[in-house]
């Protein structure tokens, strides 16, 4: 064991994702565990700037594993962009005595970090927080799940009255970048087709999917968009279409921030709590400078390099079976 550390600080930031909850309590209670004190640094860099930290005990994270959202709020934060607002933060830091950085969040908060980490001498180990799943170096993010379960017990409601009525849905789903909810809620939902933002399908293929359904006797669709579409989000694709052929009645459902939301999954919930025991073990092992990730059913340590703007890609499979399931 290295160096001992006194005084862990956690905190949450960029979108909230349920299971940071969870994330938080393992953090805190593995700190405490190992005789460190622990500090909730509230509204991410936000309050490391501003240094609204609080000392958090055993008791303080009772009864949050199950809640969505983050006790320790969260921001995107412009000022820890410059150099003026890092160095007010690392100082709070030094006030506050915290000795070691937990991270929970996506890909903006890892590269923060990494400039921080490269500029003062911190120990920090971030945690993958984001319904996206776009992290490289894990198979799963923590909010990921849960997501994509509530965006499929939506699109099964949905299913139910578009059958009623005969009628196309346009279903968008969140994720800027990344199709992963797409995919999987498309396919765990039975879209009748799903446009990622990492797939180059035209307005062209898209119509005849749909056309080749209404031939083959399909009285009702689903269309799973993932809002970073290139081909237009739910409402702009189903405008086209109205636009196209007067065939179809068209409804949209835009999911939106409710995906952000509610109880975290069992899975979450034990991802969250595994990665979080993960993050101070590592830490007290010497790891410095990494993302906690969970490959092949495994723990892994992942360079902030080996993660940083590089996409976690979703596997051609996924989108190949999602092709033939669909006709
Ligand atoms: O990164 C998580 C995410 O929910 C994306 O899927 C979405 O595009 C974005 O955050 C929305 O961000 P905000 O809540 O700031 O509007």
């Amino acid at each position: 064991m290295k160096e001992r550390i006194k005084k862990l600080g956690v905190f949450t930031s960029g979108g909230d994702a349920p299971g940071m909850n969870a994330a938080i309590r393992a953090v805190v209670r593995t700190g405490i565990y190992y005789n460190m004190e622990v500090y909730g640094i509230m509204r991410g860099y936000e309050g490391m700037i501003d240094g609204d930290i609080v000392k958090l005990g055993a008791r303080s994270v009772g009864n949050i594993l199950q809640r969505g959202g983050t006790i320790l709020k969260t921001a995107r934060s412009k000022e820890f962009r410059t150099k003026e607002g890092r160095i007010k933060a690392f100082d709070n830091l030094k006030k506050n005595g915290i000795d070691a950085l937990v991270a929970i969040g996506g890909d903006g908060t890892f590269t923060g970090l990494h400039y921080f980490s490269n500029e003062f001498d911190i120990p920090t180990v971030c945690l993958p927080g984001t319904i996206d799943n776009d992290i490289a170096g894990t198979d799963y993010t923590i909010g990921y799940d849960t997501a994509t379960n509530t965006a499929v017990q939506a699109i099964d409601r949905i299913r139910d009255t578009a059958l009623s009525h005969n009628r196309l849905f346009f279903i968008e789903v969140m994720g800027r970048h990344s199709g992963y909810i797409a995919i999987n809620s498309g396919i765990a939902g039975g879209a009748g087709a799903i446009i990622l933002p990492e797939e180059d399908m035209t307005f062209e293929d898209l119509f005849s999917l749909l056309e080749a359904g209404m031939e083959t006797g399909k009285k009702s669709n689903l269309v799973v968009v993932a809002e970073g579409s290139k081909l237009g989000g739910a409402n702009e694709l189903a405008k086209k279409i109205a636009e196209r052929s007067d065939y179809f009645d068209i409804k949209v459902t835009i999911l939106g921030h409710q995906q952000r939301g509610g109880s975290p999954t069992y899975f979450d919930r034990v991802l969250a709590s595994k990665m979080g025991v993960a993050a101070v073990e590592g830490l007290l092992d010497g790891n410095n400078s990494v993302m906690v990730g969970f490959k092949d059913n495994k723990i892994v340590y992942n360079a902030y390099d080996d993660v940083i703007n590089k996409q976690h890609k979703i596997e051609d499979e996924s989108m190949r079976i999602a092709k033939i399931l669909s006709i």
